[in-house]
């Protein structure tokens, strides 16, 4: 099967990573286990021209074609990418590009609405290493600008925040950290390449956590990172020094979840607008942050910049107590208490960012102060009617004392 490298996103779902050297006469790459790679002889051992470059044998530790092709379908997707470095987890995803961008002296740009894993990493590890993070307003572009002085090395944006979905004015935000040498790099897991193109906004590195809406089926962990030729090279090196390898099985299921990706995004955002247009709808909630939904915060740079959504969103209610919510949680039937996000199976969590935001209020503009406390939904792939039905007996536990 020849390959084109003129189609669309949607097509190259299908047809990424398939190279034949590596699929054999089977449709997707079987999984390669392995850590020992054998030579032929001595001179394959020791010729010059036997590199340590992707798609050749080298060791283990480099992967082999179950890698390769998922990092292949990835890269193929992310318009600007030269590399895809692949990763245990979302969180090594991120941890690794930092250390890659970052050396001691240095100072770290983050938005404030970053996962918080991400804040942890850099007021822990990366504190320790004598690189100091400052936090920005997400939306806040003039205060980003007045935040940069001649220690800040990178800014790491996250757009929309995956708890509380402030969209970032991203290629305004990209186009500072160029003009000022910043290396910009974004966390892209809500959207997927398929609803941002990060690197054609002008971004350095687009970071994911596979583990949500590429796997989509809530049974692997992996994260990855695509850059362009420099930055891919210096993330391959880190990522090797630092010992990082997913295994083939795991880069099978992602490679699975993968093909799947655009059909499921589609109907899980179609089925979060009609959930989120119904929420809003309730008394019983003082906001529904969806970036989705038109009159929302974030829903016009949403509109300008993202081609698709997710099922991902959050509301905050009204005159509610911890016990309320509560019972509101414990009734559902249909979605999972559970941290995470992206699999075909919908998913609640409680929002309460007040103590990790640095420099954001909660809750937002609009919204009165003794409303504090929210949930997070991600919608799968159930009927939204059912969903919808299910929420409603959360709102009657609720009203039940
Ligand atoms: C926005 C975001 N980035 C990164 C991660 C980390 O991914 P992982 O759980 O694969 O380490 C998560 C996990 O919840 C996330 O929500």
């Amino acid at each position: 099967m020849a390959k084109r490298t003129d189609t669309k996103l949607a097509t190259q779902l299908v047809t990424g990573g398939r190279t034949p050297e590596w699929t054999g006469p089977v449709v997707n790459p079987p999984v390669w286990r392995g850590s020992t790679h054998l030579y032929e002889n001595m001179a394959a051992l020791t010729s010059p021209s036997k590199p340590n470059a992707d798609g050749e044998f080298f060791y283990g530790r480099r992967g082999a074609p179950t890698q390769w092709a998922l990092a292949e379908a990835l890269t193929e997707l992310e318009p600007g990418a030269f590399g895809t470095m692949l990763y245990p987890s979302g969180v090594a995803a991120i941890s690794a590009t930092l250390l890659t961008v970052l050396a001691p002296g240095d100072v770290l740009l983050m938005t404030d609405n970053a996962y918080d894993p991400s804040r942890l990493f850099a007021r822990g590890m990366l504190n320790e290493f004598g690189i100091e993070t400052r936090f920005f307003a997400p939306s806040d572009v003039p205060g980003f600008e007045a935040m940069i002085d001649r220690r800040c090395r990178a800014v790491l944006l996250e757009s929309p925040g995956s708890l509380t979905m402030e969209v970032q004015d991203v290629p305004t935000l990209a186009r500072i950290a160029r003009e000022r040498g910043l290396v910009s790099i974004i966390d892209n897991t809500w959207a997927s390449p398929l609803g941002l193109q990060p690197l054609s906004l002008g971004l350095d590195i687009s970071v994911m956590s596979l583990t949500k809406h590429v796997a989509g089926h809530s049974d692997v962990m992996m994260g990855s990172a695509a850059a362009g030729e420099e930055w891919y090279g210096k993330l391959r090196r880190r990522a090797q020094a630092l010992g990082q390898v997913v295994s083939p099985d795991d880069a099978a299921l992602v490679l699975r979840g993968l093909r799947t990706l655009k059909v499921r995004l589609d109907q899980e955002t179609s089925s979060a607008l009609q959930v989120a247009s119904w929420l809003q709808t309730r008394p019983e909630v003082a906001l529904v942050l969806s970036p989705l939904l038109p009159g929302s915060p974030g829903h016009e740079l949403w509109r300008r910049d993202f081609t698709g959504g997710c099922g991902l969103f959050s509301f905050i209610l009204r005159k509610a107590d911890a016990a309320a919510r509560a019972r509101f949680v414990d009734a559902l039937e249909l979605f999972g208490i559970g941290y995470s996000f992206g699999g075909f199976e919908s998913l609640v969590i409680p929002v309460d960012p007040a103590p990790i935001r640095s420099v954001t209020p909660w809750p937002p503009g609009g919204v009165d102060a003794a409303d504090r406390l929210g949930l997070r939904l991600s919608i799968g792939l159930e009927d939204p009617a059912d969903l919808i039905a299910d929420l409603q007996r959360g709102f009657a536990a609720m009203a039940a004392e």
